[in-house]
């Protein structure tokens, strides 16, 4: 049976989570070897949502970057990742086979679908408005359970059963908070729930724009530097003037666009060099898209034993770079260039620590 469209309204980092979601989905049609998720193909057919446009800012500009520069591969990342935590997740419940498994920013992850065993307790939570959007989608099923609180909210670990095990995942989630809230975080599980682990992505903030660039070959470079700057200009010119105006008072380059019309960005854009580049964007993108440092790692731990050190209750089981064992022969040329960028830049990890 047609199932209807669900219409999406998201903005600032909840609508983050329609970029992993429509990687996940785009790479199990094209790259199925790799990973294949059906329910996030699923999910993308059913929202009603322009991912070929420009809907919301930010996601809709990555995206328009991402098809007009011919970067699918990038997306590897999210495929990559959530290869990383179905094993993770399976070994868990093949140890604890009632355990709890509780998904920390949720989005539209459909992660319970590929491990379920049966018996496992499953939460997904997320902020209130991202768990909206999760419930018109996908309705709980049995053994799951939603939370629509903060992370940072301590009530939410009285919501879990702890009788059997608890495992914690957060993917794509960590790079949105400050350095003092991870800590208050981290101890906050600790007194949770002790012998509990958890998993989650690590963005590195030497992860730039430059490093990032500087794996393309010159030609590729350029034709993303074109299309970046399309998606930029169309996002800029449909921008309410307010928001123009708040995204140039938070530039902080040393030279700033002569006024607001787009030819005076590119005129400004032209003199920059690649460091300012990036930082601008940087700036420009948050201040348009209401996500803190437009999206870039702001807790960016290079190495999981820093947060040992918060608190000594923790211990590293695990740290590994995203491609780390995972068959690469029979991918194309480009998926494997990205996978090689992954593992040698540290821009993102995986961390599995013990609270
Ligand atoms: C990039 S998305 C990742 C979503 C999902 N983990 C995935 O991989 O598809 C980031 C998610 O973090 C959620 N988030 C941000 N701040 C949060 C908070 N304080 N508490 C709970 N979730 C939060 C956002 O709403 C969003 O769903």
């Amino acid at each position: 049976m047609q199932q209807d469209k669900v219409k999406v309204k998201l903005d600032g980092v909840p609508a983050t989570m329609l970029f992993p979601l429509w990687g996940r989905a785009q790479l199990s049609k094209e790259y199925s070897s790799l990973f294949y998720d059906a329910k996030a193909i699923e999910l993308v057919e059913r929202i009603d949502y322009n991912f070929s446009g420009s809907d919301l800012p930010f996601v809709g500009m990555m995206l328009d970057i991402i098809r007009k520069a011919n970067l699918l591969p990038m997306f590897s990342l999210v495929a990559l990742m959530a290869k990383q935590f179905d094993d993770k997740i399976k070994a868990y419940i093949a140890e604890h086979p009632h355990a709890s498994v509780v998904n920390l920013g949720a989005g539209l992850d459909a992660t319970f679908y590929r491990v379920d065993n049966g018996t496992i307790h499953w939460y997904d939570l997320d902020l209130p408005a991202a768990i909206d959007v999760r419930r018109q989608l996908l309705p709980e099923p049995d053994r799951v359970t939603y939370i629509a609180k903060s992370l940072l909210d301590p009530s939410w670990c009285k919501d879990i059963n702890t009788e059997d095990g608890v495992f914690i995942i957060a993917e794509a989630v960590f790079q949105f908070f400050e350095e003092s809230e991870m800590k208050q975080f981290f101890s906050m599980l600790a007194d949770n729930f002790p012998d509990g682990e958890i998993v989650f992505t690590a963005m590195a903030r030497s992860d730039g724009f430059r490093a990032w660039m500087d794996m393309f070959p010159p030609e590729q470079r350029d034709a993303i530097r074109a299309a970046w700057m399309e998606a930029m200009r169309q996002w800029w010119e449909k921008s309410p003037q307010d928001q123009k105006d708040k995204a140039m008072a938070t530039l902080k380059t040393l030279t700033k666009p002569k006024g607001t019309e787009w030819s005076d960005l590119e005129v400004w854009w032209e003199k920059l060099n690649d460091m300012e580049k990036a930082e601008a964007l940087r700036d420009l993108m948050a201040a348009l898209s209401n996500i803190p440092n437009g999206g870039v790692g702001m807790w960016a731990p290079k190495d999981a034993n820093e947060i040992t050190k918060w608190d000594n209750r923790i211990t590293v089981m695990d740290q590994l770079s995203l491609s780390k064992n995972i068959p690469r022969d029979s991918l194309s040329a480009d998926m494997q260039r990205f996978m090689d960028y992954f593992d040698k830049s540290g821009g993102w990890n995986i961390f599995h620590l013990r609270v």
